[in-house]
């Protein structure tokens, strides 16, 4: 069992109420990782002896980002979709079923392929755990395939066959379909389920129709996240509170009601809120404002979202960074909201956060503190660190 010290850290976040401030913060750090986990977290001046040793010479290190929304098993490109979003056009979700076409038509090897060079893209950038949704699939053999290939890549894999009624299959139909044989094929293959309930889109599922898939999701033993409140008000938020779910996803057009319940529910293991903002970013569309649901007492998660309809970046320092321009973020907030925050959202008790225990997921900054990655958008500071 080989220890390995990382020293000279010059600024660590923990989110271990021993250390300064709300992110638990050390300065001239070291700890010590043992089979991917840390033992020892403390002063450099103070480390133990251990087996290995290497020096940050000064740059910070925080928890790897947590990534606790994407949708990253997908084949095509909408890069013309985009184009025209930011020349006036509105998102309605229609767009959905060209990635279909083009997922469904590509081959395991291709789907992989694109999967790993995401994965890839996020790992360089800081991210140390993903959530990865199907979604593309809207048949029973292409759900459990998207899933079977999210899994090899995470745990952490949701099942999204309610993610629009596809073009010519009537709706009673189709949710049949998904909370019957398709929910009895993917499950299997899921931790999740997800539906994406906006009543306002024509493609989307209104409120009974979530339910019903939600219900039998949590019937099959999975657990609950909820994508809704993105295009307008609507039931998602409640719904998700109803149900117990771990998220609500977007959470951009949210009541006053809506903020009271979620915040009721906030002692008692209610749903994080997941806010999104590379999705109003790439959809020119107002941002969500997440210092209210802070001041209402509720936990935000900030997540890419990347996919190729609404979001097409794999970037949480760039999540960070727009929670601070454009969310109403302190930079406290919005890091815990991209590591701890990520974390609960998952129900994770092992990432997003340094503490004895924690896996060793860490996230090097080439700056001397976290707060560079607010600072400096867009400039490639963040990098996971391998130990
Ligand atoms: O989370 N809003 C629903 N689903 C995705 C977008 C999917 C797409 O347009 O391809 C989202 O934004
Ligand atoms: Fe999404």
């Amino acid at each position: 069992m080989t220890a390995r010290l990382v020293t000279g850290i010059g600024e660590l976040v923990t989110h271990d109420e021993r250390f300064a401030g709300p992110l638990g913060v050390l300065r001239d750090a070291a700890l010590v990782v043992q089979d991917g986990v840390v033992v020892w977290v403390g002063p450099a001046s103070a480390a133990p002896a251990a087996d290995r040793a290497r020096d940050l010479g000064g740059r910070a290190v925080l928890p790897g980002f947590v990534d606790s929304h994407t949708h990253l098993v997908f084949a095509g490109d909408r890069s013309d979709e985009f184009e025209a979003r930011m020349a006036g056009a509105p998102y309605t979700g229609g767009g959905i079923e060209r990635t279909v076409a083009a997922t469904r038509a590509a081959t395991d090897d291709e789907l992989r392929a694109r999967l790993a060079a995401l994965v890839a893209e996020a790992h360089a950038q800081g991210t140390t755990t993903l959530e990865v949704k199907s979604g593309y699939g809207l048949d029973v053999p292409t759900e459990a395939r998207l899933l079977r290939l999210a899994g090899e890549v995470t745990a952490e894999t949701t099942f999204l066959g309610a993610h629009v009624v596809p073009t010519g299959v009537d709706r009673a139909d189709y949710v049949a379909l998904v909370v019957g044989p398709m929910l009895d094929a993917c499950a299997p293959h899921a931790r999740w389920a997800d539906v994406f309930c906006e009543p306002s889109s024509p493609h989307a599922f209104d409120e009974d129709e979530a339910r019903t898939v939600l219900t039998a999701a949590a019937r099959a033993g999975l657990g609950l996240r909820v994508h809704g409140n993105q295009l307008g008000p609507g039931p998602g938020a409640r719904l998700a509170v109803e149900l117990g779910a771990a998220s609500l996803d977007h959470g951009t057009h949210l009541t006053d009601a809506d903020v009271a319940a979620l915040a009721d529910a906030a002692g008692h293991g209610g749903p994080v809120v997941t806010l999104l903002p590379g999705v109003e970013l790439s959809t020119r569309s107002p941002f969500p404002d997440a210092r209210r649901l802070l001041d209402a007492g509720v936990e935000v998660a900030l997540a890419t979202d990347c996919n190729p309809g609404t979001c097409f970046s794999t970037s949480m320092p760039l999540m960070v960074a727009l929670g601070v321009a454009h969310l109403r973020m302190t930079t406290d907030q919005a890091v815990r909201a991209a590591t701890l925050g990520g974390a609960h959202a998952l129900r994770r008790d092992d990432v997003g956060h340094l503490r004895i225990g924690a896996r060793a997921d860490l996230c090097v900054l080439d700056a001397p503190t976290y707060r560079h990655l607010a600072y400096r958008p867009g400039v490639p500071i963040a990098h996971a660190l391998p130990v």
